[in-house]
C-alpha cells in the first residue's frame, strides 16, 4: 500500500478522490503524518533535478518519504570544483523542498575515499590534509546547522577486505592524515553542530561470508576505539547495498547490532537496495527475491534494535546507480528500488512499510 492512500484512508476515504485534497495531502500532511505515528521514518536518496522536471517523480518521494538525502550535492565532488569554491545549489534546493514538505534531510557526505574533485590531489602533507578537512566539514556542516539533523559523517571507512595492519580504507585523507583523520572529521562535525546525529556509514557485512565478518569486526573495532578517546558519534549507518543472489547472515548481522546497540550507539539503514544483475529475468520472481532479502535485512536489525530510520537510495527503478557497477547481461533493467520505473509499488514497499509501520 502506499503511504498516500493510506493517510488517506485514516482521514477518510471519501476525499480521497478530489483534487484539492490531493495536493493539500501533498504539500502538508503526508510526511508529518507518518512522522505523528511514530513509526520507523522512511526516506530515499534523491536526484534533486528531477524533482524540477518530473512530477511522477517529486509526487512519489512526496507520498512516501519523510526524509531525503543527496544521491550527490553534498560531495566533494559537488561542492568543491575547486579549492577556493563551495557550491550549494543542489542541497540548497533540496532542503528546501524537504522543508515544505515536512521532511527532514540528511547530509551525505563529508569524509569518502569516493567522488573527489582532482584538485585534492595536490594535497600534500598531512597538515594540509587536516586543514582542508576541517575547513569544509566546518563550512558545510555550519551551512545547514539545526537544519540537517543526520550526517554521514564518515563513509566507506573500512577496507574492501580488512587485513592486519590495513582495516581503513585507502583515500586522501588515510594517506596523509592515518585514521586520526576519522576522528578529526567527527569532532570537527560535533564542534559545529552538537545537536546533529553523527553517523558512520559503510556496507557489505551483511552476507555469511569471510569478508563480511571481517569487515564487521574491523568496524566495530573502530567504533570501540573511537567511544574510547570519547571522539563525540552517535550512529552507524548500514548501507544495505544487498547482493541478490545471497543469503543474509541474519545471525551475524543480529549480533552486529546488539554489539553496536551495546555501545550506547543507534543503527540506521542508509541506502538499502538490491543489486539483482543476476536474479531470474522474470520480473515476479525477482521482485520476490529482492523483497526477502530485504526483509531477512530488516528482521536481522529489527531483533536487536529498533533503528532510527530506513532509507532506500533511489525510490524508483527508473532511476538507480545500480545499472552503472550491475548492469544485468540479458538486457533486462534492473529492479533494485521499491518503485518500479512506472513507479507502481513493489514487493519491496511493503517489506518496508510493513518493518517501518510495526514499530508504530
Ligand atoms: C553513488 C551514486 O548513486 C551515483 O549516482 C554516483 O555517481 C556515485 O555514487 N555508496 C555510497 C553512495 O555511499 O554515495 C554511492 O552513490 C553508492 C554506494
Amino acid at each position: 500500500m502506499r503511504r498516500r492512500d493510506f493517510v488517506l484512508g485514516a482521514l477518510g476515504a471519501g476525499l480521497a478522490s478530489t483534487g484539492a485534497f490531493d495536493s493539500l495531502v501533498r504539500n502538508d500532511i503526508t510526511a508529518q503524518a507518518a512522522f505523528a505515528r511514530g513509526g520507523i521514518p522512511y526516506g530515499a536518496a534523491v536526484r534533486t533535478d528531477l524533482l524540477d522536471t518530473e512530477l511522477d517523480y517529486k509526487e512519489a518521494i512526496i507520498d512516501h518519504c519523510q526524509i531525503v538525502v543527496g544521491e550527490g550535492g553534498l560531495k566533494w565532488i559537488d561542492v568543491r570544483p575547486s579549492q577556493e569554491q563551495f557550491v550549494f545549489d543542489q542541497p540548497d534546493r533540496l532542503i528546501d523542498f524537504a522543508d515544505r514538505n515536512g521532511m527532514q534531510m540528511r547530509g551525505h557526505t563529508l569524509a569518502w575515499y569516493g567522488a573527489m574533485p582532482d584538485w585534492t590531489k595536490t594535497i600534500a602533507s598531512a597538515d594540509e590534509a587536516e586543514r582542508e578537512l576541517v575547513h569544509h566539514i566546518t563550512t558545510v556542516v555550519g551551512r545547514y546547522r539545526g537544519r540537517i539533523p543526520s550526517w554521514d559523517v564518515v563513509n566507506e571507512a573500512i577496507a574492501e577486505t580488512p587485513m592486519r595492519g590495513s582495516v581503513i580504507r585507502n583515500s586522501v585523507w588515510q594517506e596523509r592524515l592515518g585514521p586520526r583523520y576519522i576522528e578529526i572529521a567527527l569532532r570537527t562535525a560535533a564542534a559545529v553542530d552538537p545537536s546533529a546525529q553523527l553517523v558512520i556509514n559503510d556496507y557489505n557485512i551483511e552476507n555469511p561470508t569471510s569478508q563480511c565478518r571481517d569487515r564487521r569486526k574491523a568496524l566495530l573495532d573502530l567504533l570501540r576505539s573511537l567511544k574510547d578517546r570519547d571522539v563525540p558519534f552517535h550512529a552507524v549507518g548500514i548501507q544495505g547495498h544487498l547482493p541478490g543472489d545471497m543469503e543474509i547472515d541474519r545471525e551475524g548481522l543480529s549480533r552486529f547490532v546488539e554489539d553496536v546497540k551495546r555501545m550506547q550507539l543507534e543503527v540506521l539503514v542508509t541506502e538499502l537496495d538490491v543489486i539483482d544483475d543476476t536474479l531470474p529475468a522474470n520480473e515476479y520472481d525477482r521482485d520476490r527475491i529482492v523483497a526477502r532479502r530485504a526483509g531477512d535485512f530488516l528482521a536481522a536489525i529489527g531483533e536487536a534494535a529498533r533503528p532510527s530510520a530506513v532509507l532506500t537510495w533511489g525510490i524508483t527503478d527508473r532511476y538507480t546507480w545500480v545499472p552503472m557497477w550491475f548492469k544485468r547481461s540479458d538486457g533486462k533493467l534492473n529492479r533494485p528500488l521499491p518503485l518500479d520505473a512506472s513507479y507502481r509499488p513493489k514487493a519491496l514497499m511493503k517489506v518496508i512499510d510493513e518493518f517501518t509501520r510495526a514499530a508504530e
